[in-house]
Protein backbone atom coordinates (compact mmCIF):
# COMPACT_ATOMS: atom_id res chain seq x y z
CA UNK A 1 0.00 0.00 0.00
CA UNK A 2 0.95 3.34 -0.97
CA UNK A 3 2.75 5.44 1.96
CA UNK A 4 0.34 8.33 2.77
CA UNK A 5 1.99 11.59 3.06
CA UNK A 6 0.36 14.72 4.42
CA UNK A 7 1.89 18.35 3.64
CA UNK A 8 0.54 21.60 5.22
CA UNK A 9 1.35 25.32 5.21
CA UNK A 10 0.25 28.10 7.66
CA UNK A 11 -1.20 30.65 5.23
CA UNK A 12 -1.30 33.62 7.57
CA UNK A 13 -0.70 32.57 11.10
CA UNK A 14 -4.31 31.87 11.83
CA UNK A 15 -5.18 28.79 8.83
CA UNK A 16 -3.15 26.59 7.56
CA UNK A 17 -3.94 24.74 5.10
CA UNK A 18 -3.54 20.28 5.14
CA UNK A 19 -3.12 18.13 2.61
CA UNK A 20 -3.20 14.45 1.72
CA UNK A 21 -2.23 12.63 -1.29
CA UNK A 22 -4.73 11.29 -0.87
CA UNK A 23 -6.99 13.95 -2.09
CA UNK A 24 -8.22 15.01 0.93
CA UNK A 25 -7.77 18.96 2.15
CA UNK A 26 -9.01 20.62 4.93
CA UNK A 27 -8.26 24.05 6.85
CA UNK A 28 -6.72 24.22 10.30
CA UNK A 29 -6.90 26.59 13.02
CA UNK A 30 -3.67 27.85 14.61
CA UNK A 31 -4.62 28.66 18.15
CA UNK A 32 -0.77 28.83 19.15
CA UNK A 33 -1.69 27.41 22.67
CA UNK A 34 -2.75 24.51 24.53
CA UNK A 35 -2.04 21.03 23.35
CA UNK A 36 0.94 19.88 21.13
CA UNK A 37 -0.21 21.25 17.42
CA UNK A 38 1.80 18.82 14.73
CA UNK A 39 0.92 21.64 12.27
CA UNK A 40 2.56 24.24 14.24
CA UNK A 41 5.97 24.53 12.59
CA UNK A 42 6.29 24.10 8.83
CA UNK A 43 6.44 20.44 6.73
CA UNK A 44 9.78 18.77 6.33
CA UNK A 45 8.29 16.30 3.90
CA UNK A 46 8.49 15.58 0.52
CA UNK A 47 5.96 16.88 -1.76
CA UNK A 48 3.57 14.29 -3.54
CA UNK A 49 1.13 15.70 -7.01
CA UNK A 50 -1.50 14.42 -4.92
CA UNK A 51 -0.99 16.82 -2.20
CA UNK A 52 0.25 19.41 -3.93
CA UNK A 53 -2.75 19.72 -5.45
CA UNK A 54 -4.42 19.97 -2.76
CA UNK A 55 -2.84 23.12 -1.03
CA UNK A 56 -2.47 25.26 -4.40
CA UNK A 57 -6.14 24.70 -4.79
CA UNK A 58 -6.86 25.06 -1.40
CA UNK A 59 -4.97 28.59 -1.37
CA UNK A 60 -7.09 29.89 -4.59
CA UNK A 61 -10.37 28.27 -2.44
CA UNK A 62 -9.53 30.35 0.63
CA UNK A 63 -8.96 33.34 -1.31
CA UNK A 64 -11.69 33.71 -3.32
CA UNK A 65 -13.74 32.51 -0.40
CA UNK A 66 -13.36 35.91 1.60
CA UNK A 67 -15.15 37.64 -1.23
CA UNK A 68 -17.67 35.42 -2.45
CA UNK A 69 -20.65 37.22 -1.14
CA UNK A 70 -19.05 40.56 -2.65
CA UNK A 71 -18.14 38.75 -6.29
CA UNK A 72 -19.83 40.88 -8.64
CA UNK A 73 -21.49 38.60 -11.64
CA UNK A 74 -22.89 40.92 -14.61
CA UNK A 75 -24.06 39.57 -16.99
CA UNK A 76 -21.19 39.60 -19.95
CA UNK A 77 -21.34 42.56 -22.86
CA UNK A 78 -18.50 43.29 -26.27
CA UNK A 79 -17.36 46.37 -23.36
CA UNK A 80 -16.98 44.37 -20.64
CA UNK A 81 -14.92 41.98 -23.42
CA UNK A 82 -13.14 44.54 -24.78
CA UNK A 83 -11.80 45.66 -20.96
CA UNK A 84 -11.03 41.93 -20.30
CA UNK A 85 -9.08 41.34 -23.64
CA UNK A 86 -6.74 44.78 -22.77
CA UNK A 87 -6.30 42.94 -19.32
CA UNK A 88 -5.15 39.92 -20.80
CA UNK A 89 -2.80 41.86 -22.95
CA UNK A 90 -1.50 43.55 -19.83
CA UNK A 91 -0.78 40.27 -17.74
CA UNK A 92 1.19 38.48 -20.68
CA UNK A 93 3.06 40.78 -22.32
CA UNK A 94 5.52 40.99 -20.07
CA UNK A 95 5.44 37.51 -18.84
CA UNK A 96 8.38 35.55 -20.61
CA UNK A 97 10.45 38.33 -19.87
CA UNK A 98 10.16 38.24 -16.36
CA UNK A 99 10.04 34.54 -16.27
CA UNK A 100 13.93 34.80 -18.12
CA UNK A 101 14.88 37.35 -15.42
CA UNK A 102 13.67 34.88 -12.52
CA UNK A 103 15.29 31.88 -14.25
CA UNK A 104 18.62 33.88 -14.70
CA UNK A 105 18.32 34.44 -10.78
CA UNK A 106 17.84 31.11 -10.13
CA UNK A 107 21.42 30.08 -12.36
CA UNK A 108 23.17 32.42 -10.02
CA UNK A 109 21.64 30.56 -6.95
CA UNK A 110 22.72 26.65 -8.60
CA UNK A 111 19.47 25.55 -8.76
CA UNK A 112 19.78 25.07 -12.40
CA UNK A 113 16.33 22.87 -12.23
CA UNK A 114 14.13 25.71 -11.70
CA UNK A 115 15.82 27.77 -14.17
CA UNK A 116 15.16 24.79 -17.19
CA UNK A 117 11.61 24.85 -15.40
CA UNK A 118 11.02 28.86 -15.47
CA UNK A 119 12.74 29.36 -19.07
CA UNK A 120 10.64 26.34 -20.64
CA UNK A 121 7.62 28.40 -19.28
CA UNK A 122 8.76 31.66 -20.62
CA UNK A 123 9.00 29.85 -24.22
CA UNK A 124 5.71 28.77 -24.11
CA UNK A 125 4.18 31.92 -22.71
CA UNK A 126 5.36 33.79 -25.56
CA UNK A 127 3.50 35.44 -27.76
CA UNK A 128 0.03 35.64 -26.54
CA UNK A 129 0.06 39.02 -25.73
CA UNK A 130 -0.39 38.97 -29.23
CA UNK A 131 -3.47 36.70 -29.25
CA UNK A 132 -5.21 39.36 -27.21
CA UNK A 133 -4.31 41.97 -29.49
CA UNK A 134 -5.55 40.08 -32.53
CA UNK A 135 -8.70 39.62 -30.81
CA UNK A 136 -9.04 43.36 -30.58
CA UNK A 137 -8.41 44.00 -34.06
CA UNK A 138 -10.81 41.17 -34.66
CA UNK A 139 -13.48 43.55 -33.17
CA UNK A 140 -12.43 46.76 -34.48
CA UNK A 141 -10.25 47.94 -31.55
CA UNK A 142 -7.38 49.80 -32.42
CA UNK A 143 -5.26 47.21 -30.08
CA UNK A 144 -2.04 49.06 -29.74
CA UNK A 145 -3.43 52.28 -29.29
CA UNK A 146 -5.66 50.89 -26.57
CA UNK A 147 -3.30 49.17 -24.47
CA UNK A 148 -0.65 51.83 -25.08
CA UNK A 149 -2.78 53.80 -23.51
CA UNK A 150 -5.10 51.84 -20.98
CA UNK A 151 -4.90 49.26 -18.46
CA UNK A 152 -7.75 47.82 -15.91
CA UNK A 153 -7.34 49.35 -12.63
CA UNK A 154 -8.15 45.81 -11.45
CA UNK A 155 -5.10 44.38 -13.40
CA UNK A 156 -2.79 47.17 -12.73
CA UNK A 157 -1.55 45.24 -8.71
CA UNK A 158 -1.99 41.73 -10.39
CA UNK A 159 1.09 43.21 -12.98
CA UNK A 160 3.29 44.79 -10.54
CA UNK A 161 3.14 41.83 -8.16
CA UNK A 162 4.49 39.32 -10.93
CA UNK A 163 7.35 42.06 -11.58
CA UNK A 164 8.05 42.09 -7.89
CA UNK A 165 8.17 38.45 -7.66
CA UNK A 166 10.12 37.89 -10.53
CA UNK A 167 12.92 40.40 -9.75
CA UNK A 168 13.03 39.05 -6.11
CA UNK A 169 16.36 37.46 -4.64
CA UNK A 170 14.64 34.57 -4.44
CA UNK A 171 11.95 34.46 -6.79
CA UNK A 172 10.86 31.08 -6.56
CA UNK A 173 6.92 32.65 -5.59
CA UNK A 174 6.63 33.88 -9.49
CA UNK A 175 5.84 29.64 -9.50
CA UNK A 176 2.21 30.38 -7.32
CA UNK A 177 1.30 33.65 -9.01
CA UNK A 178 1.66 31.95 -12.27
CA UNK A 179 -0.23 28.61 -11.03
CA UNK A 180 -2.92 30.95 -9.72
CA UNK A 181 -4.10 32.33 -13.02
CA UNK A 182 -3.42 29.18 -15.25
CA UNK A 183 -5.62 27.07 -12.74
CA UNK A 184 -8.87 29.79 -12.89
CA UNK A 185 -7.81 30.00 -16.77
CA UNK A 186 -8.58 26.75 -17.11
CA UNK A 187 -11.81 26.37 -15.72
CA UNK A 188 -12.96 28.13 -18.51
CA UNK A 189 -15.06 25.80 -20.88
CA UNK A 190 -16.02 25.43 -24.29
CA UNK A 191 -19.48 26.49 -22.85
CA UNK A 192 -17.69 30.30 -22.04
CA UNK A 193 -16.41 30.60 -25.44
CA UNK A 194 -19.55 30.11 -27.14
CA UNK A 195 -21.05 32.32 -24.64
CA UNK A 196 -18.16 34.96 -26.24
CA UNK A 197 -18.55 33.93 -30.20
CA UNK A 198 -22.60 34.15 -29.07
CA UNK A 199 -21.58 38.30 -28.36
CA UNK A 200 -19.84 38.87 -31.55
CA UNK A 201 -20.89 39.41 -35.00
CA UNK A 202 -21.55 37.29 -37.66
CA UNK A 203 -17.52 36.18 -38.88
CA UNK A 204 -16.05 37.75 -36.53
CA UNK A 205 -13.68 35.30 -34.09
CA UNK A 206 -12.44 36.84 -31.14
CA UNK A 207 -11.79 34.15 -29.17
CA UNK A 208 -8.35 33.45 -29.71
CA UNK A 209 -6.78 34.62 -26.05
CA UNK A 210 -9.97 32.99 -24.52
CA UNK A 211 -9.36 29.37 -26.22
CA UNK A 212 -5.55 29.04 -25.40
CA UNK A 213 -6.30 30.23 -21.68
CA UNK A 214 -9.36 27.97 -21.42
CA UNK A 215 -9.25 23.92 -20.31
CA UNK A 216 -9.52 23.62 -24.20
CA UNK A 217 -5.99 25.16 -24.88
CA UNK A 218 -2.57 24.76 -23.22
CA UNK A 219 -3.52 25.93 -19.74
CA UNK A 220 -4.84 22.47 -18.69
CA UNK A 221 -1.08 21.00 -19.35
CA UNK A 222 0.43 23.91 -18.14
CA UNK A 223 -1.23 23.38 -14.83
CA UNK A 224 -0.55 19.73 -14.53
CA UNK A 225 3.36 20.22 -15.17
CA UNK A 226 3.43 23.29 -12.32
CA UNK A 227 2.10 20.75 -9.95
CA UNK A 228 4.37 18.05 -10.95
CA UNK A 229 7.08 20.75 -10.42
CA UNK A 230 6.29 21.93 -7.03
CA UNK A 231 5.40 18.68 -5.79
CA UNK A 232 9.44 17.95 -6.77
CA UNK A 233 10.73 21.03 -4.89
CA UNK A 234 12.29 21.17 -1.27
CA UNK A 235 9.19 21.83 1.57
CA UNK A 236 10.56 25.58 2.13
CA UNK A 237 10.48 26.59 -1.97
CA UNK A 238 6.49 24.73 -1.70
CA UNK A 239 5.50 26.70 1.62
CA UNK A 240 6.51 29.97 -0.81
CA UNK A 241 5.15 28.86 -3.47
CA UNK A 242 1.74 27.65 -1.74
CA UNK A 243 1.52 31.25 -0.06
CA UNK A 244 1.75 33.22 -3.27
CA UNK A 245 -0.44 31.27 -4.71
CA UNK A 246 -3.06 32.40 -1.82
CA UNK A 247 -1.49 36.28 -2.01
CA UNK A 248 -2.12 36.21 -5.99
CA UNK A 249 -5.75 34.77 -5.43
CA UNK A 250 -6.25 37.46 -3.13
CA UNK A 251 -5.42 40.26 -5.66
CA UNK A 252 -7.06 38.52 -8.50
CA UNK A 253 -10.50 38.47 -7.17
CA UNK A 254 -10.21 41.85 -6.04
CA UNK A 255 -9.55 42.89 -9.36
CA UNK A 256 -11.72 40.84 -11.51
CA UNK A 257 -14.37 42.50 -8.97
CA UNK A 258 -13.22 45.93 -9.84
CA UNK A 259 -13.86 46.27 -13.54
CA UNK A 260 -16.80 43.95 -12.67
CA UNK A 261 -18.60 46.24 -10.73
CA UNK A 262 -18.70 48.92 -13.60
CA UNK A 263 -21.31 49.56 -16.16
CA UNK A 264 -20.65 49.43 -19.80
CA UNK A 265 -21.15 53.23 -19.49
CA UNK A 266 -18.27 53.71 -17.03
CA UNK A 267 -15.88 51.62 -18.80
CA UNK A 268 -16.17 52.91 -21.92
CA UNK A 269 -15.76 56.37 -20.63
CA UNK A 270 -12.28 55.04 -19.16
CA UNK A 271 -11.18 53.35 -22.39
CA UNK A 272 -12.02 56.20 -24.08
CA UNK A 273 -10.70 59.08 -21.69
CA UNK A 274 -7.58 56.92 -21.35
CA UNK A 275 -7.03 56.71 -25.43
CA UNK A 276 -8.12 60.48 -25.83
CA UNK A 277 -10.20 58.93 -28.81
CA UNK A 278 -14.27 57.81 -28.76
CA UNK A 279 -15.48 54.25 -29.40
CA UNK A 280 -17.13 52.87 -30.81
CA UNK A 281 -16.08 51.50 -34.28
CA UNK A 282 -17.37 48.90 -36.68
CA UNK A 283 -16.18 45.77 -37.27
CA UNK A 284 -13.92 45.00 -40.93
CA UNK A 285 -16.94 44.05 -43.80
CA UNK A 286 -19.67 43.18 -41.02
CA UNK A 287 -22.48 45.77 -39.66
CA UNK A 288 -20.58 48.25 -37.62
CA UNK A 289 -21.11 47.31 -33.79
CA UNK A 290 -21.82 49.97 -31.55
CA UNK A 291 -20.25 49.27 -28.27
CA UNK A 292 -22.42 51.72 -26.51
CA UNK A 293 -25.60 49.84 -27.12
CA UNK A 294 -24.42 46.22 -26.43
CA UNK A 295 -25.96 44.00 -23.92
CA UNK A 296 -22.71 42.96 -22.00
CA UNK A 297 -19.84 39.32 -23.11
CA UNK A 298 -16.23 38.41 -20.65
CA UNK A 299 -12.04 37.03 -21.59
FE1 LIG B 1 -0.52 32.49 -21.49
FE1 LIG C 1 -0.06 29.28 -19.69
Amino acid sequence: MAQSVTEWVNINNHISIIARNTGQVWLHTVDGKGKADPFAGPMTGHGTTGSTIGLLDGAINLAFAGIEQRLACPEPTLVGYVVALAGAYHTSVDTPRNLRRAAARFSELGRPEVAAYLEERALEESGHDRLALKDLRALGVPAERLVANFIPEGIRPLCKRFDDLCAEDYPIGCIGYSYCLERIAALKQQDDIDRVKAMCPEGIDATRFLRSHSSLGSEASHVEETIEFVASLPPDDRIKVVRETYESALLLADGYNYELHKSDAELLEDMERAMGESLPYGLGSSPPVNLKSGARPAA
